[in-house]
């Protein structure tokens, strides 16, 4: 099958949360299936280019009152389509913020299409992704079905419904299949008015992680390469180096790890009551987030000053977007914690079972579905093939936290034993795309078999 993705995000060259991962982790496992898979982006200045392999200049064509230039190259070994319109449109230092980004995508969207129509592809798929993206469900269906693309079918994939709910609308009209990012987040949002009418085509379909770009054995960010046999000491050494690095007391305590945007999504007042409790368990914590509001990004650095002054030696806020830095916590953290107050699917915790560490998390969208307590959740894991993997709380209060936290910490402090089996079992299970890629092709070919 020849399956083309048009996205505004796709990692590491042009990411902002898992909508980056996403696009290219999906992609690469369909691709390793056997099938054709392209990924057409725009060409931001604000690329990392240096992680593009071959990039060259392919063609132009003319659209939209502009001249369209068009690069190709390969992204983690997928073949990438740049597209880069003379009017600098994509040359304006972010990917997402400004009050025209609306207009910017819907212009990509248009220019995406054109560009495959032009070019001769024939795709069977063209999948698209959230509000940015969205427009090539209606454009498609509108005008381009009449064209040479006509044999396509178009799926739209919904990772966030908070944002532009609008053009999710419209697009969840047009399209053949829709899905979101897990069964929980699909029930969850079914009531909304966007959804509601179109739920005979709207399927949750969980999320993965690409275990090559997620391999604690490989993984040039951590000290010592491990698996889930040498887990524990790998995961001491990772500490160790992560301590350092920050300044943290190098002794050994309980680390709580929190990497995420920092939005009202990812519950920051639950992550700010979590630090202090963790500090008053005489545990450490490292946060690695960055807030797109300013207000919020504010709030942290002045929070990060009073805690760097009194408790300088067992916590750090590092209010930036750092990749690297990210794969060290995830090694060297033994909980990471996402407290989300709603989470389609959330990567965050996958990838810190990957890296054997212990995910803690409110029960909400794929969080709940990943996610299975060691205490009280054991029969609802086996009835997934799967033994209990971290510790959960619903609620979205302070002592909701405060018990997550006591069970989770005393259980680092009094069971080592079993605390160090948890690790190397959580890294035994399976998060990688090997599952729902299958359940994406299936979906694939029941939009192919599709009569309208
Ligand atoms: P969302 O897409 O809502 O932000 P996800 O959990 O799906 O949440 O994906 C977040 C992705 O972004 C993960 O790959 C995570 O490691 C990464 N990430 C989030 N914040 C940062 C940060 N400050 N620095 C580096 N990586 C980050
Ligand atoms: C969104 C969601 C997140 C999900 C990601 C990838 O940004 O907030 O829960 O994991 O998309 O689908």
């Amino acid at each position: 099958m020849h399956i083309v993705h048009i996205a505004v995000e796709m990692a590491p060259i042009a990411k902002v949360g898992g909508l980056g991962d996403v696009v290219t982790s999906l992609s690469r496992a369909v691709q390793d299936l056997g099938h054709t898979v392209v990924v057409v982006l725009p060409k931001y200045d604000c690329m990392n280019l240096s992680n593009v392999k071959d990039l060259h200049h392919r063609n132009s064509f003319a659209w939209g009152e502009t001249e369209i230039s068009v690069w190709f190259g390969k992204v983690e070994g997928l073949p990438v389509y740049f597209l880069e319109p003379k009017n600098g449109m994509f040359s304006v230092g972010c990917i997402y913020g400004r009050s025209d980004d609306g207009h910017r995508f819907g212009f990509f969207c248009h220019a995406a299409l054109e560009f495959l129509l032009q070019s001769g592809f024939r795709p069977d798929i063209l999948h698209c992704h959230d509000w940015s993206s969205a427009p090539v469900a209606w454009l498609f269906k509108e005008h381009y079905i009449y064209y040479g693309l006509s044999n396509a079918r178009v799926i739209f994939t919904i990772h966030n419904l908070e944002f532009g709910v609008h053009n999710i609308g419209r697009a969840m009209t047009y399209a053949d299949k829709a899905t979101t990012v897990s069964q929980t987040y699909s029930r969850e949002v079914a009531g909304n008015p966007a959804i509601s009418p179109h739920l005979h085509k709207f399927h949750g379909i969980v999320n993965g992680i690409d275990p090559d770009i997620w391999d604690p054995y490989n993984d040039q960010f951590i000290p010592v390469p491990y698996t889930p046999e040498n887990v524990v000491e790998g995961k001491k050494a990772a500490k160790e180096a992560l301590q350092q690095k920050l300044g943290l007391k190098t002794s050994d305590h309980p680390l709580v790890g929190i990497i995420t945007r920092l939005t009202v999504q990812k519950g920051i007042h639950l992550i700010k009551h979590a630090v202090w409790r963790t500090l008053e368990h005489n545990g450490q914590v490292v946060l690695l987030g960055s807030a797109p509001d300013s207000r919020i990004q504010n709030d942290f650095a002045n929070l990060a000053s009073e805690l760097h002054s009194s408790h300088g030696d067992r916590v750090r806020f590092c209010l930036t977007y750092n990749e690297p830095l990210s794969h060290l916590i995830y090694a060297g953290a033994d909980f990471i914690l996402v407290p989300s107050l709603f989470e389609p699917c959330g990567l965050t915790q996958l990838i810190a079972m990957r890296y054997g560490s212990i995910p803690v998390v409110r029960r909400t969208g794929g969080l709940y579905d990943t996610v299975f307590d060691v205490d009280t959740e054991r029969e609802r894991a086996q009835a997934q093939g799967l033994e209990p993997n971290g510790f959960s709380f619903d609620g979205a209060d302070s002592a909701d936290v405060d018990d997550v936290l006591n069970r989770a910490i005393s259980a680092w402090f009094d069971k080592r034993e079993w605390f160090h089996s948890l690790c190397k079992r959580v890294m035994e299970q399976d998060w990688s795309w090997n599952r729902p890629a299958l359940d994406y092709m299936e979906l694939y070919h029941s939009a192919r078999n599709k009569t309208s």
